[in-house]
């Protein structure tokens, strides 16, 4: 994202926030893993729109109208020590030079100037429960000027930021497309890559290290820890354990994305490990195949968000009383809901910097409607889990997922993770070549 786009997103967020409003964004704390490692940093994705900073230890505040500057900083100052150690640092220099603040302070000094900057609000725009020590910062700073007593005016509102910032994140730009689009290219090719290296008797990790390969290629991260499931794993949903071995007859599922400058991906194949389904695997494969189809042709303008899941739903309940799993008139199978025990997630959710993005699936209690701009991942599934009761033994353990990224344009669904083997016969065609 190049600093136009920060700039533009910053224009919009002051004048949504308004005169008499401050807004408080903190950067991502370092997370530790175990003594003296922490986790790879990652920024808070709320923090990073709206600046494009990527250190810790920093705190955004936007205070619109404020004559000495609207976009201040508070961040890490320069230091040749730790930056031999830790890397280079910004300093308050570098982000009014770099990255558009107008005015910058050092972190240690937040609790001398901040309250002075909150003083004068009505308005004080903060996402409470995020980072819960930042919170206890935040309310002290509110309480100091409270007990100043009458010598100082107090904010009137504590307003939680989501809303403002999260309706804007929820509408694309087209350089936010870009990105999504990348990233969605990226993993086609890791999920390519995957399901031409599978053969009988290699491990899940095996096929988890070419994703991983593609990824890194790419200068790319797992944007959440990847799924690669065989056999009856493919029916636990969060499966991450990666370590079993894949044997003959087995389907593999594979739920892997990266992110790609902040942005997201999310796709999910399943696969035959020899290269060809049998036919109970065929059978369910198809019903989820289709049902991804029928609800992907369902993200368009003007349509709501669940109607997308009403058409898997209806595809897969009829897919599922076609093969006999369910008995019974369609519409009392889905009036009762009798997929869940097989199909139990949602059909979707919006995708953008966060995998699970942000952003309102509801307005005024009714499904909100697609417009262009909004990104989300089609991705039904059905999940035969071993030892369900009434099933057939030959249904047992199967576990498929096809899930795509898609954007709402106005001329219908583009699929941003175009270009992977959907229908059953495009998979065994694509796994036959492959070999
Ligand atoms: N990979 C997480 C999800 O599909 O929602
Ligand atoms: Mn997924
Ligand atoms: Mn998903």
């Amino acid at each position: 994202m190049n600093q136009q786009e920060f700039a533009k997103r910053r224009r919009q967020f002051l004048s949504m926030v308004g005169r008499g409003g401050v807004a408080i964004l903190p950067a991502a704390p370092e997370r530790p893993r175990n003594k003296d490692t922490l986790y790879p940093y990652r920024q808070d994705s709320d923090f990073y729109y709206v600046t494009g900073f990527n250190e810790p230890e920093a705190v955004a505040v936007f205070a619109p109208g404020r004559a000495e500057g609207e976009f201040l900083m508070f961040c890490r100052d320069r230091d040749p020590l730790r930056e031999q150690w830790d890397g280079p640092r910004a300093g308050q220099e570098g982000v009014m030079a770099h990255y558009g603040a107008d005015d910058a302070f050092p972190i240690a000094d937040i609790d001398e100037i901040l309250p002075g900057i909150l003083e004068p609000s009505e308005r004080v725009y903060y996402s409470v429960g995020t980072h819960p020590e930042f919170d206890q910062r935040v309310l002290g700073w509110l309480g100091l000027l409270r007990a100043r007593g009458q010598s100082a005016h107090v904010p009137d509102e504590l307003v939680t930021l989501d809303h403002l910032l999260h309706e804007l994140r929820l509408i694309k730009s087209r350089r936010e497309v870009a990105a999504l689009r990348r990233a969605g290219k990226i993993a086609v090719e890791a999920h390519q890559r995957a399901m031409a290296a599978v053969k009988p008797g290699i491990y899940e990790y095996q096929l988890d290290a070419e994703l991983t390969y593609v990824f890194r290629k790419h200068n790319t991260v797992s944007s959440y820890p990847p799924i690669v499931a065989a056999g009856n794993n493919a029916c636990v949903l969060h499966y991450v354990a990666n370590d079993q071995r894949i044997e003959d007859g087995d389907l593999v599922l594979i739920d892997a994305g990266c992110e790609y400058d902040m942005y997201a991906s999310d796709i999910t194949r399943t696969f035959p490990a020899n290269g060809q389904f049998s036919g109970p695997q065929r059978d369910i494969y198809t019903i989820v195949a289709e049902a991804q189809a029928a609800a992907i042709d369902k993200v368009r303008p003007g349509n709501h968000w669940n109607d997308p899941h009403d058409a898997a739903v209806k595809t897969i309940t009829r897919g599922l009383r076609d093969i006999g799993i369910l008995k019974g008139r369609l519409p009392s199978l889905i009036k009762a809901e009798a997929y869940r025990p097989y199909f139990m997630h949602r059909t979707g959710h919006w995708l953008g910097m966060d995998v699970h993005d942000v952003g309102d699936y509801k307005v005024d209690d009714h499904w909100r409607l697609l417009e262009p701009g909004m990104v989300m991942t089609i991705e039904p599934g059905l999940y035969l889990s071993p030892g369900q009761r009434r099933l057939a033994k030959k249904w047992q353990g199967i576990g498929v997922r096809i899930e795509d990224d898609v954007l709402v344009t106005r001329h219908g669904p583009d699929v941003l993770t175009a270009g992977l083997p959907t229908t059953a016969d495009e998979v065994e065609t694509f796994m036959a070549a492959a070999r």
